[in-house]
């Protein structure tokens, strides 16, 4: 199976990625351990930390449960760079076209970020039929996806920011939406209090919110 298929396969099942915003290696394995335990093993390992592209190779070794992603890849250098440290696919806030190039040409789907009507159009025509949305909910939220998806009907959607298990269901809900993502799954108090299970259990509410969402 190849990793775009397998993706897609997982966010069928479980369709929320969190995100790891990893402070050293030992600390983003343990946190995505504790994600995969909860039952998500699509997983976003942003680069917003000096340490995020080796954290982000230690966790595609030490936990070959989980398809690991990038995120927050703003160019053409760190998409290059989470290539060669093993991501699975690359996200990034906006829509860049030379790193939307680069990961085609390493074969690894990418999302890029899109937040109006003419960042969609601009992707589809990339051709690009799986999109962040994002910000999601200063975007406009469920509404802006529906309205949306009314004309870009054969794109699908991952709504990232602002998303919790409070909004969760709302873009579950939508047939445009792949996941959702984002980081209440992570949070940083369970982190540093070496308290992997909350992680684990905020995993687990998700999968069972989106089962119910998606019936
Ligand atoms: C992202 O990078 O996708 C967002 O910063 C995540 O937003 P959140 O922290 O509101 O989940």
């Amino acid at each position: 199976m190849s990793v775009s298929d397998d993706l897609h396969k997982r966010l069928a099942s479980a369709p929320v990625v969190p995100l790891v915003v990893p402070d050293d290696p030992e600390t983003a394995i343990k946190t995505t351990q504790a994600l995969v335990a909860g039952g998500l093993t699509v997983i976003e390992v942003v680069l917003r930390t000096p340490e995020a592209v080796e954290c982000l190779s230690e966790v595609v070794s030490a936990v070959p449960d989980a398809i690991v992603g990038a995120g927050t890849v703003l160019s053409e250098r760190q998409a290059a760079e989470v290539v060669f440290a093993g991501a699975q696919f690359i996200i990034s806030p906006g829509l860049y076209a030379p790193v939307v190039e680069y990961a085609k040409s390493a074969r690894l789907p990418i999302f890029p970020g899109v937040a109006t009507a003419s960042e969609a159009q601009n992707a589809w025509n990339m051709g690009l039929r799986s999109l962040k949305f994002f910000p999601a909910s200063l975007a406009g939220g469920p509404a802006m996806l529906k309205a949306i998806g009314s004309v870009f009907k054969d794109v699908k959607f991952m709504p990232t920011g602002g998303v919790s298990a409070a909004n969760l269901s709302d873009y579950l809900a939508l047939p445009n939406v792949l996941a959702c993502g984002g980081s209440w799954l992570t949070p940083k108090s369970a982190i540093a209090e070496g308290n992997y299970q909350i992680i684990a259990d905020l995993a687990a509410e998700a999968v069972a919110i989106a089962s119910k969402a998606r019936g």
